[in-house]
């Protein structure tokens, strides 16, 4: 079956008085029905900026070049009169900051309500408003009808992110964005977020784009993954394959880096993002490095080779795993080749 989502080569950059910001360079992922693909990486790596780049809503200082494809229709070849007719209803975003994403002055139950209504202009008020009710239910927020009453400033900021997540769900959409959807929650909460995402990803089909700087959540929740580093995706994978067995230097490094895997931080810091790197952007970081690596710009290669004897090296259950780093490069010299190294 086609991706219901194909994103192909989309580079998304800014013109700020310090230079050019190069905040997406080059993605391209697919996104099936019923999918969870999940977007991990450290911070200002790209990741919201790739999100809001689907729907259309990204400032209009931002230049986007690609192609996205969604049912049949590029999005970047839209204008904004034909996004509005997708967003909302078949796209939703949950974006990533609540605090900013709701109106102040108008109650939680007067925004959800005129969601739903967008939608289901055959209801009545009294309709709506179970509705309402229903999907905070649903979502597990406590004390429904009275949050209902309440204003943005008087919910916690996980609460409040679960208020968008109601209003982006009204629409039934089939395509989900939610940009960072367990920030601000409380561990039980998390989990119960996680259960809800994963059904209405199976019961209705709808594909998700999940970013998040929760691992565990990514590793619970994600069919696909990919890493983002510096506007790239540097490794995309199956999910427990990445988790058990990461292949690129920055993956590695990453996983390593969070409580119960060792907490060892990545030493250095991300390349500025308005310098284009002539070469590796993870380079100055990197515990592999070798000269060729700052000279020239690594390929996503393929993490599975088939060895001498026939066998496939590199990983079991690693199919369609692959890493944008030299060590996996197939014309390298087999000596400097990490995975014919390892099928010795
Ligand atoms: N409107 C903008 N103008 C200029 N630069 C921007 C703009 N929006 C984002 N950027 C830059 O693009 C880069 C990527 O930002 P983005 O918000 O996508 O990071 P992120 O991976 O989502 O980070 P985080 O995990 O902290 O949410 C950052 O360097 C950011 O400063
Ligand atoms: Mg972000």
């Amino acid at each position: 079956m086609d991706p219901l989502l194909q994103i192909q080569n989309v580079k998304a950059s800014f013109h700020t008085k310090e230079g050019i910001v190069h905040a997406v360079n080059g993605v391209s992922l697919d996104l099936h029905q019923g999918k969870i693909f999940g977007l991990i990486g450290e911070t200002g790596s790209g990741k919201s900026v790739l999100g809001l780049t689907i729907p259309g809503l990204l400032p209009n200082t931002a230049q986007v070049t690609g192609s996205i494809l969604f049912r049949g229709e590029d999005l970047l070849q839209l204008d904004q009169k034909s996004l509005r007719k997708w967003r909302g209803g078949e796209i939703a975003l949950i974006p990533q900051n609540p605090a900013t994403s709701l109106n102040p002055v108008l109650t939680i139950g007067y925004q959800l309500i005129e969601a739903i209504a967008r939608h289901r202009n055959d209801k009545t008020r009294k309709q709506l408003r179970e509705q309402a009710v229903q999907l905070l239910t649903s979502l597990n927020m406590p004390e429904p009808q009275q949050k209902m009453r309440s204003y943005p400033f008087q919910l916690s900021g996980g609460m409040k992110q679960r208020v968008l997540a109601a209003i982006g769900m009204c629409g039934n959409p089939s395509l989900i964005i939610a940009d960072e959807p367990t920030k601000g929650l409380d561990a039980m909460i998390r989990y119960q977020t996680v259960e809800m995402m994963r059904n209405v990803a199976h019961q209705t089909g709808a594909g998700m784009l999940v970013i998040t700087h929760d691992l565990h959540v990514a590793e619970s929740l994600c069919d696909t993954i990919g890493v983002m580093y510096a506007g790239q995706i540097v490794e995309q994978g199956n999910a427990d394959e990445l988790f058990q067995n990461p292949k690129h230097p920055y993956t590695q490094g990453l996983l390593d880096s969070i409580p119960g895997r060792g907490m060892v931080p990545i030493p250095g810091a991300a390349n500025s993002l308005i310098e284009q790197s002539t070469g590796c952007s993870f380079y100055s970081r990197c515990k592999h490095r070798q000269a060729e690596c700052s000279l020239n710009i690594p390929e996503l290669y393929s993490c599975s080779i088939t060895t001498n004897q026939g066998s496939t090296a590199g990983s079991e259950a690693a199919e369609g795993s692959k890493a944008r780093c030299f060590l996996y490069d197939p014309s390298r010299q087999p000596e400097q080749n990490l995975l014919q190294r390892l099928a010795k």
